[in-house]
């Protein structure tokens, strides 16, 4: 039996790995998430089938229970909440670790191998960790505490001395397995350790840490794996955990950040909004619809630059209208993709997904760039960061150094946002006052509905 377990194991493997690379493209990505949800059904399935450790009783009442629980909040989770709803889930798989090595420790008692007794430290640590840190980012996504970074003298040199006791009072229990209260113990250090740790980061740059807290949500879960001798629990968590932090390292990358900076930075305000000085509407060119309307009309090539507004507007399925308005006068329409547009990856390629907006309409950064010289309109719509020159050239803005989009090559440029607004980085936008630019205020669901209005009208 065990032969068999592991050899399903191994496929469960090989379906989490294609499902993870499928994962990358949003053409294969359904295909991905369903392969990789069918590896872990197979998963469970063997694993209840090979060890009948506890009544089915308690296990399908879990399942449904679980179930039940995930199905409403997938359905009914906005899409701009969707960080603070994985950051939740993250922490209840790094809680679900904890628990799951410390009820083998109360199963098998003081009489473990080295191994075990060091991963099961880790496991508690890590997984207590992910669970405190995880509610903390979740409480600041959704508004529950201040998103302002909240320090104090010393938190540093604290969070390193907490950590310091956990992996002292884990040498300890790993050379005297049998006292218990080391673990208690541990258990409290990371319980603070989670709070300290991500009480200083700014609520904007909480998607990072979200996927920070995934990447360890896994590494608790590969410990677990080694304390119950789980070779698919074992891969399953180093997946996790090296997927999350690769994903970490891009998010910072594109924002032109080190983690160190995002994690000990104490950066931002508290949503993000910005803290760069606010200016007149006057001193740029407002125009109404009924004139954007009238230069798309003449236009041959428009690309779109989604970012954060968009979703907040909640104006994907207009656009999408507003796109094929567009492309049935003969107009050229593609969409430009800026790796950290929104507040989380892959952000507006779901969005666009949801409206429908084929995948072969989106265009990442790189393919898309040299192209804006070349076209008539760049539609900027909810974004600003992303586009902002700023980051060519202002050597002392937190911009500074980040890809942009290359929007301000295009012949025209038209804005949609509200107001003068800075975004996420708080910076102010030069482009906005540019002879060339076209700021259409106003809600970005409006907007794109009287503009398709206009369109029509023509
Ligand atoms: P931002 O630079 O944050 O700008 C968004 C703009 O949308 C704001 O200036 C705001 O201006 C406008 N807006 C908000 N609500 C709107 C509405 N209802 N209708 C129309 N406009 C609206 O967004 P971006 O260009 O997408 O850049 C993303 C930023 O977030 C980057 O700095 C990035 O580093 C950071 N970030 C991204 C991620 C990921 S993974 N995507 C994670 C963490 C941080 P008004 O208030 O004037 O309307």
């Amino acid at each position: 039996m065990v032969t068999i377990t592991n050899i399903v194991y191994l496929i469960s493997a090989s379906f989490f790995i294609l499902g993870l690379k499928w994962l990358g493209s949003p053409k294969t990505a359904r295909k991905g998430n369903f392969l990789s949800m069918l590896g872990m059904l197979i998963a469970i399935v063997v694993t209840l089938l090979d060890k009948n450790i506890l009544d089915f009783t308690y296990i399908i009442a879990g399942l449904i229970i679980g179930a039940a629980i995930g199905a409403y909040a997938a359905k009914t989770v906005e899409m701009t909440a969707m960080p603070q709803m994985v950051a939740l889930f993250n922490g209840f798989g790094g809680a679900a670790s904890a628990l799951v090595a410390y009820s083998e420790y109360v199963r098998v008692g003081a009489h473990m191998p080295l191994d075990v007794s060091i991963t099961l430290v880790l496991s508690l640590l890590i997984g207590v960790v992910t669970f405190v840190g995880s509610l903390v980012a979740y409480a600041k996504l959704q508004g529950l505490m201040t998103g302002a970074p909240i320090t104090f003298p010393g938190q540093k040199f604290a969070n390193g001395i907490l950590l310091l006791i956990a992996l002292v009072l884990g040498s300890f229990f790993v050379a005297e397995p049998a006292v218990p209260t080391f673990l208690l113990v541990i258990i409290g250090v990371a319980l603070v350790l989670g709070i300290t740790s991500v009480i200083p980061i700014g609520g904007a740059d909480m998607p990072v840490v979200i996927s920070l807290l995934n990447s360890y949500s896994g590494l608790a879960a590969a410990m677990t794996g080694f304390v119950l001798s789980n070779n698919v629990l074992i891969i399953s968590g180093a997946l996790v955990g090296a997927s999350g932090i690769i994903l970490t390292n891009i998010m910072c990358k594109a924002m032109n950040r080190s983690l160190a900076n995002v994690l000990f930075g104490a950066v931002g305000t508290a949503d993000g909004g910005g803290t760069g000085a606010k200016k007149d509407k006057a001193e740029v060119t407002q125009y109404t619809a009924e004139d954007a309307a009238v230069v798309l009309d003449s236009a041959r090539s428009v690309i779109i630059i989604p970012g954060y507004g968009l979703a907040v507007a909640q104006a994907q399925h207009v656009l999408h209208e507003f796109a094929e308005l567009l492309m049935q006068k003969g107009i050229k329409v593609r969409y430009a993709i800026h790796p950290v547009a929104g507040r989380m990856p892959g952000h507006m390629n779901v969005l666009l997904a949801e409206a429908n907006v084929p995948y072969d309409m989106l265009y990442e950064m790189d393919q898309i760039n040299d192209d804006f010289q070349n076209t008539d309109v760049a539609l900027v719509i909810g974004a600003n960061d992303v586009i902002n020159p700023a980051a060519r050239t202002q050597k002392d803005s937190p911009l500074y150094g980040m890809p942009i989009l290359n929007v301000d090559q295009a012949r025209t440029v038209m804005i949609i946002k509200r107001s003068l607004s800075p975004g996420f980085a708080g910076v102010d936008n030069e482009l906005f006052y540019d002879p060339k630019t076209m700021m259409l205020f106003g809600d970005a669901k409006e907007m794109v509905t009287e503009l398709v209005k206009e369109i029509k009208n023509i």
